[in-house]
């Protein structure tokens, strides 16, 4: 069956969803979007997404076309229009269709759409093994004078650094900026585990604050781990006793390799094996089971 998907208030088929070329999100990845996971027909910490939706419109000048409870409205409608309880929804809102080299006008109106795709996750062996990862250095950009980094359509440097990672088989580059910190994956939030503390990098200009993340490291002081979010290097990456990324769709994926060298044990390491434990836990919570 076709997707169902919502377009400038319209609910209408993919094929018929169509988007002018004069479009800000088209011409220059003018453009907001999140990535959500629906559970059991729940949407995964759907606060956090419209949170970081909301900050990164703010930081950008742009007035959402709708307020924070249609859109929730926009996005169950969507979910509902289509089948399969487990899926994948993706927002973007872009600054709309504007005067080609032209500043946008109070006038323009931001294109909202919502495509619901049924959920495929990575297989069972990614999280049996862990999964390779590769370093890629001078990779990290910043959108200029912004604090922390937003979830902007501009994709081009996570693009061209994960082609790079595909090249050396990695399922994803690990960005390090022109500093030498660490700073996310392409798609992902890093974490490193050594001697029981948990470090990811603190986020800044480079840095997206995942909401897997956000989930994780409440989860581990929950647990009871002393967890940082501070400036991290390649070398604490290399020399971590246990590697994970997280994101939507994945949750947390133990990393085993990086560089084509193993870290830690070779192994998905025990802190790593709790977390997805509890991770799954809160899922559950979430979703009422
Ligand atoms: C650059 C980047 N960092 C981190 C993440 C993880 O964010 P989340 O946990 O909200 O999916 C993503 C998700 O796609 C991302 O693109």
């Amino acid at each position: 069956m076709e997707p169902v998907v919502y377009l400038n208030g319209k609910f209408v088929a993919l094929t018929d969803a169509k988007v002018s070329i004069l479009d800000r999100g088209f011409c220059y990845g003018d453009a907001l979007f999140e990535t959500m996971r629906v559970y059991s027909g729940k949407i995964f910490h759907l606060d956090l997404h419209l949170d970081r939706l909301e900050r990164g419109a703010d930081r950008i000048f742009m007035k959402l076309p709708e307020t924070r409870e249609r859109i929730q409205e926009i996005l169950y409608e969507t979910f509902n229009r289509n089948q399969g309880a487990d899926a994948v929804i993706r927002m973007t809102v872009t600054r709309g269709v504007g005067v080609l080299g032209k500043l946008w006008q109070a006038d323009t109106s931001p294109t909202l759409s919502v495509y619901v795709r049924p959920y495929s996750g990575p297989p069972d062996e990614w999280y049996q093994n862990g999964v390779p990862i590769s370093l890629i250095p001078n990779s990290a950009t910043r959108l200029g004078g912004l604090p922390e980094q937003i979830k902007s359509a501009n994709y081009l440097s996570q693009i061209l650094a994960r082609k790079q990672a595909d090249e050396q088989n990695s399922v994803d580059g690990i960005m390090i900026n022109e500093q030498g910190e660490v700073c996310d994956g392409t798609i992902s939030n890093i974490f490193v585990m050594k001697k029981g503390v948990l470090s990811t990098p603190a986020v800044n200009g480079y840095v997206l604050a995942g909401v897997t993340r956000q989930v994780v490291l409440k989860l581990a002081a929950e647990a009871g781990t002393a967890c940082k979010e501070r400036s991290m290097t390649a070398d604490d990456v290399v020399q971590g006793d246990e590697l994970f990324l997280t994101n939507t769709g994945w949750e947390i994926l133990p990393v085993t390799c990086v560089d084509g060298k193993a870290v830690g044990s070779g192994r998905p390491g025990p802190m790593t094996q709790a977390l997805r434990q509890e991770f799954r836990k809160c899922v559950d919570a979430e979703i009422g089971k």
